[in-house]
């Protein structure tokens, strides 16, 4: 990990942070053809370009792979390009169940997870997260948390509930451009970022860091938690949605 910051270390421009990106992606993440055509896909569709970047998609990926995950929970599928990451980390008879409010967007997502080949083991739960978790039944062995941001309390909450004793955890676009320690960013988003955050801090069911990441998307930052073995809960200060 780096050391002390020497003075003469340059300030990152995004066109530096963009090329080391471009130069990482062709590196170490390569280009696919499915992946490429979910994203021609999602963007033709009209939806946003809120993907997580390619060298995000295969932290994921490899995260499964490391924590042999076989189930696996997404909250937030937009057009399906994380959950092929995810899908195609599984061992044989894994499993992921997606979560999308958008019923166009699980449209498009349902096409691109068959095409890329996924689609036998990717089962896409179209409704709001908030009603379609109390109707799941675990435990996953990962969950990908990236949705409404003000409800990420809420789905930590759940990712608890529907875990055990060493899930793993992934709560993207947590840094958002630095607002998450402006005192002055206090629009819904941020401040339910921050509660999740504060959330991990507390609650003893969660062992968590998270890191800054300057990429295609530009500054932002994911956290990742464990679940542990307590069962003691930590009543958050504002209200779950
Ligand atoms: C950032 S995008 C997900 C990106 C996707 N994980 C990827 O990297 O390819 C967030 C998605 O969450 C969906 N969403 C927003 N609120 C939701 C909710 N309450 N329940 C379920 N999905 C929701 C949005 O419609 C959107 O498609």
């Amino acid at each position: 990990m780096a050391g002390r910051v020497s003075e003469t270390t340059p300030v990152p421009t995004p066109e530096g942070w963009r090329a080391v990106d471009a130069y990482l992606t062709d590196l170490l993440v390569g280009h696919d053809e499915a992946l490429a055509h979910a994203v021609r896909d999602q963007r033709s569709a009209g939806l946003p370009p809120i993907e997580v970047a390619p060298v995000s998609a295969k932290l994921l990926h490899l995260l499964v792979r490391i924590a042999g995950a076989r189930r696996i929970l997404e909250i937030g599928t937009l057009g399906g390009y994380s959950t092929i990451w995810l899908a195609r980390a599984l061992p044989a008879g894994g499993r992921v169940t997606t979560c999308e409010a958008e019923p166009r967007n699980a449209a498009v997502a349902r096409r691109s997870i068959d095409r890329a080949g996924v689609g036998d083991r990717v089962e896409i739960r179209q409704g709001r997260a908030a009603d379609v978790l109390p109707t799941l039944e675990g435990p996953y062995d990962l969950v990908f948390i990236d949705a409404d941001k003000e409800s990420n309390a809420l789905y930590l909450d759940w990712a608890a509930r529907l875990g055990r004793p060493g899930t793993v955890i992934v709560v993207d676009n947590v840094v958002r451009a630095g607002r998450i320690v402006d005192p002055t960013a206090t629009g819904s988003q941020v401040e339910g970022v921050r509660r999740g955050l504060e959330l991990l801090a507390a609650d003893p069911r969660f062992d968590a860091t998270a890191l800054q990441t300057l990429d295609a998307k530009g500054w932002d930052g994911f956290a990742i938690a464990v679940v542990t073995d307590a069962d003691t809960v930590a009543v958050p200060e504002a209200p779950l949605h």
